[in-house]
């Protein structure tokens, strides 16, 4: 477990299937993401069951609300590797009555800290479609920065959007 200000980080368990589920099949809160399918719950369930426990090379939260204990959504560091030291960052808050409270600027700066202090890291990356305007904002905030445009990159009902690549060197983060 990982303590931000506003947000704790902790593993995920099979009981918070649910909450997977309604995200995964909510249009609003997948409009932009890449690993869209649409599962039934019992088959996030498996999943849940069936995932490890996190390791170097991938490291999934839950991201839940200290106030009031409430899971709201994910956050994810893959493919670390320590002779590259660099990570992959993936993020998302399920909760949309929860959107515009802080909780994904905490979660990203307690994540960030987390890969750069205890993983020892020196580099995160991510990619976010260029019309994604909320969550460019919030990684531009804690301290990505653009590396590089990949065109038309993401293709989503019938219509291809480019995508930022961005990243954040360890000292970065705001
Ligand atoms: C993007 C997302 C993670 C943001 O989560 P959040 O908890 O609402 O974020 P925060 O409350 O910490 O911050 C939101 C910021 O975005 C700003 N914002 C919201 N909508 C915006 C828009 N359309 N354009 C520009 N900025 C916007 C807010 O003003 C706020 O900035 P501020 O703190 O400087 O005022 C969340 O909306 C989400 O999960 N969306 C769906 C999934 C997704 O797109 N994930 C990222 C895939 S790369």
């Amino acid at each position: 477990m990982t303590l931000g200000k506003l947000v704790l980080l902790r593993a995920l368990a099979p009981s918070d299937a649910e909450s997977l589920w309604r995200w995964n099949n909510d249009p609003d809160v997948v409009r932009w993401m890449d690993a869209y399918y649409d599962q039934n719950l019992d088959g996030v369930r498996k999943r849940l069951e069936e995932r490890g426990p996190n390791s170097y090379g991938d490291t999934l939260y839950g991201i839940e609300v200290r106030e009031d204990g409430t899971l709201i959504g994910l956050v994810r560091l893959r493919d670390a590797k320590p002779e590259t030291g660099r990570a992959e960052l993936d993020i998302y808050v399920g909760e949309k009555d929860r959107w515009g409270c802080g909780y994904a600027t905490d979660a990203l700066r307690t994540m960030c800290r987390y890969g750069f202090d205890s993983m020892r890291l020196h580099k995160i990356s991510l990619t976010v479609v260029t019309e994604n305007h909320a969550a460019h904002h919030v990684y531009r905030k804690v301290g990505f920065v653009e590396e590089g445009r990949l065109r038309q990159g993401f293709h989503r009902d019938g219509r291809w959007y480019d995508q930022y690549t961005m990243g954040m060197l360890k000292g970065e983060l705001r």
